[in-house]
């Protein structure tokens, strides 16, 4: 039986912890192989990057292309398991070409820290105290980044949310320049606490920054052309964002879709998806749970789509430095700000939007995502080389796409001596 008290095992050199696991799990000599390919993530880095690193775990990455912000191209890398989201985001990027492209927008590169605080007796009496030593309040909290006030950015502003009887919220509202800012959020909050504390006669609970980041928002807009993508494509959309807007259920698919892009982005460039996430899903909770796109025809009988969401992505400190992959990402964006990958950000999940609810509200999604599904299902059955795309067409004409049928198409290929085993 598996024991998963270790200790010391978060001392082990690497090599170490992963003999111990396959020994543990019965792991065999080519799985052991496998653990030990860390690609471009060098053992040192990942073994100081998180505790107990046993290996690291690939992720294809690949480029969307075709995608035009403010008059810009980008070529995007995104990082991501699901086979068509970035050929549907590099087509939807060249149909929104033909009507300019995307344009984009972001606000300054604030966060919200919170320090919250309870026992507060008379809030009113409270957030006046509070408020009063704001300017106090601000120099102790920049005194704790002097980098960042250096590079232009810093603690901003104060203010005091009720939240419940004794219960204080105070913001923090920092500029984080480049950075995704947690980390100097936190330190401030963390710092400014006491002299919080004090004033309020309340007690701090706890000093963290919010994902909820309503300061720091990313807006895209763009316009399809009625003549490109077809009258269907333009009222299919439309009805289909009037149904995420009219039930929470499609709504949270919808929204899923437009994550998918933009999360994947995120793991290109080593930012924490899961902070954009929770902000992207907390935000469109804000007035019940609504899309973060709109869709609308225009006079015209054009397809005008928009998106505004809260984005926290970095493109220094964290994971944008220490991984290599993000690094080289980042480079082939070419971009210079934080606020810039944002606007990227937010253009491609339109982008995916548009790819998902065009698909679902024309042909349907499983006729492309088969197409894609088809060529892993034939690599599963040991099909190589140029037979993956000849197999999988084949199984999408007939309308079965299975290890099964996929086995059958290969024996029948005259030649062909050995069926794949591959599991
Ligand atoms: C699948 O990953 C994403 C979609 O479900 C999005 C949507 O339904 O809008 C296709």
């Amino acid at each position: 039986m598996v024991r998963s008290d270790l200790p010391g095992f978060y001392r082990l050199p690497i090599a170490e912890r992963r003999r111990l696991m396959s020994e543990m799990a019965g792991l065999g000599q080519d799985e052991l192989a496998l653990l030990e390919r860390m690609g471009a993530l060098d053992e040192a880095t990942a073994d100081r990057m998180v505790e107990n690193a046993i290996g690291v775990l690939p992720l294809p990455l690949g480029i969307a292309t075709n995608f035009r912000i403010n008059g810009r191209d980008y070529l995007i890398p995104m990082a991501i398991e699901e086979p068509s989201v970035i050929a549907a985001a590099s087509n939807a990027a060249r149909l929104a070409r033909e009507g300019g492209g995307f344009t984009a927008k972001c606000s300054e590169p604030i966060m919200i820290g919170q320090i919250l605080l309870e026992g507060v007796k008379d809030s009113g009496k409270a957030a006046k105290a509070i408020l009063a030593k704001k300017k106090e309040i601000i120099k102790m909290a920049n005194s704790f980044d002097e980098t960042l006030v250096r590079l232009g950015g810093g603690a901003r502003e104060i203010e005091v949310r009720r939240l419940r009887e004794n219960m204080l919220a105070v913001h923090l509202l920092v500029d984080v320049r480049d950075a995704m800012g947690a980390n100097a959020v936190n330190t401030m909050c963390e710092g400014v606490a006491p002299i919080i504390e004090k004033a309020s006669g309340g007690k701090k609970t706890m000093a963290i920054l919010s994902n909820l980041a309503t300061s720091r928002m990313a807006e895209a807009s763009v316009v399809y052309l009625g003549e490109v993508v077809g009258k269907e494509v333009v009222n299919g959309v439309v009805s289909a964002y009037r149904f995420a807007a009219a039930d929470p259920y499609r709504c949270a698919t919808h929204n899923k879709g437009i994550m998918n892009g933009i999360d994947a982005v995120a793991i290109a460039t080593g930012n924490d998806w899961r902070a954009i996430e929770a902000g992207a899903h907390a935000y469109a909770a804000t007035n019940g749970y609504s899309p973060l796109t709109k869709w609308e025809k225009t006079e015209e009988g054009n397809l005008r789509g928009s998106i505004r969401l809260p984005i926290a992505a970095g493109i220094v400190g964290g994971a944008t430095r220490t991984n290599p992959i993000a690094r080289i990402s980042l480079k082939i964006l070419g971009i210079k700000t934080a606020q810039e990958l944002a606007q990227v950000m937010a253009s491609v999940g339109l982008a995916q939007n548009f790819a998902a609810i065009r698909a679902l509200s024309t042909e349907g999604i499983q006729k492309g995502h088969m197409k894609l599904h088809a060529r892993n299902i034939a690599i599963t059955a040991g099909a190589t080389g140029g037979e993956i795309e000849a197999v999988a067409s084949r199984m999408v004409e007939e309308g079965k796409v299975s290890v099964d049928g996929a086995r059958g198409i290969m024996a029948k290929k005259p030649g062909r001596k050995q069926l794949g085993t591959r599991k």
